[in-house]
């Protein structure tokens, strides 16, 4: 008996067995069953009006990286260095998004998803990161934006998703107080331009990531080890720039404009779901996110982390607290990887955080540990903790070794039972009242993973890099049925 049937096989097979070979057929299947949703998702549905969509980044899909006078980036400075991506990979083409553009529109026309979360590189609109602006590099996604409204899909733009101008860091990148003021004015400058037709802004993917990535561990761009004090500085100087944004985005905008933030928050799930471990799961996720968001959603640094930062603690005013905690009108939430698994104890600090098992299940990516209720338990932390009352999950999703088989399909049912997992959850935290309003699927297709090169996929497309071709996975026509349903499938 053959351990794996490409669709050839089991056409075959099935026909011996009595089997029609289009009952095997993923897509077909799901269209047939869709008359049957309303009886058999009974308690597994979405709210009417949640919003599905998915999520890219300007870095890792537009290739084109001297097209239209852009500028450098901390990302291009930091491939060339060998030995720093994965096959000493680069982005030079990616996935040549940025002339893809108007059939990547059409492919999400055919998924169906309604929402889009993108990013705008800022060196393509100040190649130098101030100063002078550059009017092609807008126009491009000024037609992004017109040619995704044409096709019904909302656009959700993300300022910064990691690209630093190269000329920035050269003057001391986010380690300068002045790069937030250039963030702020880059802000203000886009919303002024796209918030007519953009409605949604976030200011900055995943500010954890990059700083304790790319300053602390030097494993992401600019690849730098800074040492405590100077570490602590940037992470402060980070947080303000993410504020001063909210200002100049909320003074450019036209009324209307919707902003927040892209988070990957440190997930505290409670080892047991009870009383006492979910409130000492609460203590932790306060502490363990004290130098991101519960510094923006409180306006402080908490005791704690003061404390741990001692003398190396950063320098600030009221008033940088006070342009940290600007109001937001929604917080988005990056959800992959439960991070901790919290038991209540006596004693300060409340809490303790259990090692992970070596035998916890991990996708693709090692670091992609596998914990389906990380998505109940982030939207509902940030609900219950902070109050906060729209929440959007703007990535969520996994990487998986797909492979074509021989008739060209990717089978990725291991990413489909990751996504159902995950969504399951999700959906829990809706059905009791947490506001979560909708969810980006990272990724619409295969891309440039950052440190990783082309070695992990973590797309709902198929991508030939030598080609180009794109072509749905499983998971698309899973993912295709849960929207088109507004249930988990
Ligand atoms: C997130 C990043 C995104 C992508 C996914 C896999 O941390 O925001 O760009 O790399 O992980």
């Amino acid at each position: 008996m053959p351990t794996h049937l490409s669709r050839r096989d089991f056409a075959r097979l099935s026909s011996a067995l009595g089997l029609s070979a289009s009952a095997y057929d993923p897509i077909a299947h799901a269209a047939s069953a869709s008359e049957h949703a309303a009886g058999r998702n009974a308690g597994r549905g979405f709210p009417r009006d949640f919003l599905w969509g998915t999520a890219t980044s300007a870095y890792q899909i537009e290739g084109a990286l001297d097209a239209d006078g852009r500028g450098p980036s901390i990302w291009d400075t930091f491939a060339r260095s060998p030995g720093r991506i994965v096959g000493n990979a680069n982005a030079a083409v990616a996935n040549d998004h940025y002339h893809r553009w108007q059939s990547d529109i059409q492919m999400m026309t055919s998924l169906g998803v309604r929402t889009y979360r993108f990013s705008i590189a800022w060196p393509r609109i100040f190649p130098q990161g101030r100063g002078q602006s550059n009017a092609k590099g807008l126009d491009f996604y000024d037609r992004l934006v017109d040619e995704l409204l044409a096709n019904n899909i909302s656009p959700y733009a993300t300022l910064y998703h990691w690209d630093l101008p190269q000329a920035l860091q050269d003057v001391g990148g986010w380690e300068s107080r002045d790069t937030a003021n250039a963030f702020a004015d880059y802000a203000g400058y886009v919303a002024g331009r796209l918030c007519d037709r953009v409605k949604h802004v976030f200011t900055i993917n995943e500010m954890s990531t990059f700083v304790e990535l790319g300053y602390g561990q030097g494993i992401f761009a600019p690849g730098l080890k800074l040492p405590p004090k100077r570490l602590n500085q940037l992470r402060h100087n980070v947080l303000l720039g993410h504020g001063l944004a909210v200002q100049a985005i909320r003074a450019k905008a036209q009324t209307g404009t919707k902003i927040g933030l892209a988070e990957n928050m440190t997930v505290c799930i409670p080892v047991i779901e009870t009383g006492e471990h979910i409130s000492a799961a609460e203590r932790a996720t306060r502490e363990m996110n004290a130098g991101y968001l519960t510094a923006i959603l409180e306006g402080a640094y908490t005791p704690a982390y003061l404390a741990w930062a001692g003398a190396d603690a950063p320098r600030f005013s009221p008033d940088d607290m006070t342009a940290i905690a600007s109001p937001l009108d929604f917080v988005g939430l990056n959800v992959y990887a439960p991070h901790h698994y919290i038991r209540a104890c006596a004693g300060a600090p409340g809490f303790a955080s259990l090692p992970l098992s070596a035998s916890h299940p991990h996708m693709a990516s090692r670091w992609l540990k596998v914990g389906p209720e990380a998505l109940y338990w982030a939207p509902r932390h940030v609900a219950s903790i902070w109050k906060v009352k729209t929440i959007y999950i703007t990535e969520n999703g996994c990487s998986a070794a797909d492979v074509p088989d021989r008739d060209g399909n990717i089978d990725d049912t291991d990413r489909v039972m990751f996504l159902r997992n995950y969504l399951m959850q999700l959906q829990r935290a809706a059905s009791e009242g947490v506001p979560v309003r909708g969810y980006f699927l990272w990724t619409l297709m295969d891309n440039f993973e950052w440190a990783d090169g082309y070695s992990n996929r973590f797309g709902l497309h198929y991508v030939d890099f030598a080609t180009q071709r794109r072509t749905p996975k499983l998971s698309a026509a899973f993912y295709k049925e849960v929207m088109a349903q507004n249930a988990v499938v």
